[in-house]
Formats: C-alpha cells, structure tokens, sequence
C-alpha cells in the first residue's frame, strides 16, 4: 500500500517520517541527546519520552537500594493521589483549603503520636523532608535562647548545639545559622552521644542538646531519656536549662509503633521539638518532612509569616514557598488506611525481615554486627564491619562493588570521628525489603564472597572506586 504524505502541496518526504509507531527509527533518536546547549527546536512527545525514560536506566533499580531511608515503593492509590495533586501548590491554601486541612490533621496525628501533653496548644507544620524540618527546629531553638539571654542581659553571639554524630543536615544549620556544632566524636565501641560525654559540652550558650533517633551511621537510637534524665540532674545542681530537639527522622515513625515502652518524646517535659520524615517511615513518597513543638510557646512569633486562607490569614512556617501538595495528600491516606495497627505490622515485618540477615550474616563472614534491626534499640537496619583484627581477603569497598554486578546497593562507607578509621555496611530494611529479597540478597553475598575466595583481590577497590556513600 502507499503511503502519503499527509501535506499535501508540500515536497514530498521519506516516509519513516510518518510512521510515528517506530520511535527508535524517529530522526531525533539517532541524534546525540541534547547535554549541554539548550535545543533549538522541539522533538515529539514520544520521543523525548523514550530518550528520557531511557536514560533513566542506568539509575539501577530504587528497590535494590538498599543504602535509602526513603519510600521505594508505594501503593497504587498512593500513584493516583499523586496524579490527583499534580497540579496543585501546597501554599495556595486559599485555593486549596482542603488540602490545607488534610496537613492540619496530619499535624495533629502526629502530635497525638508523640504524647504532646496538651494538643490544644501545640504546633507544627510539614516540611520536604526532615532537613527542612530540622532547619525550622534549630531556628525556633536559636531564636528562644536568644530571647532568653537578651532578657537577662546577656550575650547572645556565641550559641552552640551538642549532638552526637548526625546527619549532613545539621553541619549545614551550624553553618548556615552561625551556631558552633559540638559533635561528640564516635570512639571505638561508643557509637552514640552518652550522657556524660553531653555534660562535658553543655554551658549557658547551649541552645539545645539534639539526639538522633536512629543514628545515620549505624540505625541505632541514641538515649533520649538518659540523656534528658542527664540535664534534669544538671538543671538541679547548676540551674542551667537545656531544651531538648529530637531528630527523629526515621525512628520518630518506628518507635511509636514497635517499641512503645521506649521514652523519648514529648512524654518528657524537656523535648521541646520533633521533626521526622514523613517519606523515610511515615511510608509517604518523597518530599515530606515534619516538626512539631510541644507548645505553640516554643516557636517565637517572629518566625512566623503569613498567607491568605480563605479570606483570612494562615501562619507558616518554613524555607520554601511553593511545594507540592501531592505529599501531604498521600501522607494522610497513609495515617487513615494503615492506623497504629497497621503502621505496627508493617514495620514489624521489616524489623523481622531485618533482624533475619543479622542472625544470618555472621555465618557468611568475620563480621561484627553493630545494628541487628531490633526495635528497642534502632531502625530495621543491619550494620556490620570487618570484626577487629581480621582480615578475610576483601574489603566491604570489594563486597559492594560485587554485589552491584546484581544490581544490590549497599554502599560501604568510614564512621566518623574516632571511629573513621572503621569502615561498615548498611542495609536499610523498607517496607519493600521482603524477607524474600533479604534470602536473594544474603545468596548474593554468599556468591560474592565464593568469587573473592576463587579470585583473590590483589588492589582493594577504594571508596570511590566503590561508589561512596553521601547519604550522611
Ligand atoms: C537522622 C537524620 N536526620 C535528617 C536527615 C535528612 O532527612 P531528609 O532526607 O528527609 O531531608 C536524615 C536523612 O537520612 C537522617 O538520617
């Protein structure tokens, strides 16, 4: 049959123009991508879809990552809300006031959640992730004990936070909001901040003591209550005051459901703050974080901006401006599908899943576990090291990079202070990390370690050349 041209009057051209089905055989898929100079002219929808979406194949697969917090899987409903927001911004309350609402009572929820002692009075808002939060957290802090300082004439110019060892996140507060970080270094054996290591870092400038609740090095749960018992004792003999921030970024979502014995939130009068990320175990996609102050008291008004809502005003707080909704909108389908119950079971099940390669691990290897996925003590994560002392052959920097020829990502990288001569490996256990999966993973590194017992490693791959890991 022969084919037309379709623009009639115009030079005829070849054929495979038209055919629009072959889009491999489309002109613009046998050009170079377009990198560095910005196109001149159009290409179609398909097209550029298939050259994008191929070009996203070399990001391996999200649900072999094993080195994320954050969601890699959702639910089909969850897709669908997503596609349902696309196109709204989460600061237009005025246009958007139900949205607006569904925020407020995840809001809610979470102070419900996290024991508030009087939810009339609390406050907190959402974030796009916990570093927002975090931010916002710091900045409420910075701005109390300033206050209180000019109240009691006072200098004000030299504030310090004492935390463990964090997150990239509050590095950057530090910098960004010009506070001296006393970051407790980690020693050998001592991977969390103590209580009396805190003391010896607290003074008058101190504008709050921040645990980690689920360490990012390792998973573990720093002391909240030991450390918070610490400060009561030291408000007692000196009458210095230090508040308390939880970054509770992955446990804030876990221990509430799994370990409910567990004290550290606003159960005690000293947390005056806590953020968490509602897309690493608040089970949300990504691009939501949160902070809630125990008392409205603990944010100072100045922070404060306002938007129109329906043709009233709306206080927020926060960096960014525009944001999608779509977050939010999945957040409270979570909290309303799955409840505490169902929060429990799905956490537990990773836990389990988790707790399954700890036991499994120190059979394969001379590892030395610093993280067994148990809910008392830290996150669904598995850490281990090279026990002390031994050396089988191989780096974990070689076992990474031969777990990445299955597709596996799970990075090795150094602790930090004391303990950076120390290299670990992580398996963060999501929702999606079956029990299955963890079998076809712990098959792998059985495989692995055959293959370095068959070719001996003669140069170590180094941190680099193993991929690094830039999560900390
Ligand atoms: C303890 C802790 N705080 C803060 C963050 C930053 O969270 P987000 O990625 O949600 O900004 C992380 C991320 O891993 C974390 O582990």
């Amino acid at each position: 049959m022969p084919l037309h041209d379709r623009h009639s009057g115009q030079p005829r051209r070849p054929a495979r123009h038209l055919v629009e089905d072959a889009v491999f055989a489309d002109d613009d898929l046998r050009r170079r991508a377009p990198r560095d100079h910005f196109p001149t002219r159009e290409m179609r929808a398909a097209e550029a879809h298939q050259l994008v979406s191929d070009e996203l194949i070399l990001d391996g697969n999200s649900r072999q990552n094993l080195a994320t917090f954050c969601q890699t899987w959702e639910e089909p409903q969850v897709h669908l809300l997503m596609e349902q927001c696309i196109d709204k911004n989460l600061i237009d309350k005025d246009e958007y006031p139900q949205t607006a609402e569904l925020e407020r009572r995840c809001v809610h929820m979470l102070a419900d959640l996290w024991n508030v002692p009087d939810e009339a009075n609390m406050i907190g808002t959402s974030a796009i992730g916990s570093s927002e939060a975090c931010m916002l957290a710091g900045m409420a802090a910075k701005w109390r004990w300033r206050a209180r300082r000019e109240a009691e004439g006072r200098p004000t110019d030299r504030p310090n936070m004492v935390c463990g060892p964090v997150q990239v996140v509050w590095h950057k507060f530090a910098k960004y909001w010009d506070v001296e970080i006393r970051e407790i270094p980690m020693t050998h054996g001592t991977w969390c901040m103590t209580p009396e290591a805190m003391l010896e870092q607290v003074d008058e400038n101190t504008i709050f003591v921040m645990p980690t609740f689920g360490v990012t090095y390792t998973g573990a749960y720093e002391p909240v209550k030991e450390l918070s018992d610490a400060l009561d004792d030291l408000q007692e003999r000196t009458g210095l005051d230090v508040d308390l921030h939880v970054d509770g970024a992955s446990g804030a979502f876990l221990a509430p459901f799994c370990a409910p014995e567990l004290v550290w939130d606003f159960r005690l009068p000293r947390v005056k703050s806590i953020s968490a990320s509602g897309h690493k175990f608040g089970l949300a996609p990504l691009g939501v974080g949160w902070v809630v102050w125990r008392d409205a008291s603990e944010l100072p008004d100045d922070l404060v901006f306002h938007v129109s809502y329906l043709g009233g005003d709306m206080p927020v707080f926060q960096i960014n401006f525009s944001r999608p909704a779509g977050q939010i909108v999945a957040q409270y389908y979570e909290f309303i599908r799955l409840g505490h119950e169902g929060y429990r079971r799905v956490h537990d099940a990773s836990y389990e899943a988790g707790a399954h390669l700890a036991s499994q691990l120190p059979g394969l290897g001379p590892f030395e576990l610093l993280c067994t996925s148990d809910p008392t003590t830290g996150i669904p994560t598995v850490t281990w090291r090279i026990a002390d002392g031994e050396d089988p052959g191989y780096t974990l920097y070689d076992l990474a990079d031969r777990l990445r020829t299955r597709g596996w990502q799970v990075p090795a990288y150094p602790l930090t202070g004391g303990a950076s001569d120390i290299s670990v490996q992580r398996v963060l256990v999501r929702q999606d990390v079956s029990r299955d999966m963890i079998d076809l993973l712990l098959g792998d590194l059985h495989q692995a370690i055959a293959h370095f017992d068959k070719h001996p490693v003669t140069v170590s791959m180094t941190e680099e050349e193993a991929g690094g890991f830039s999560h900390l």
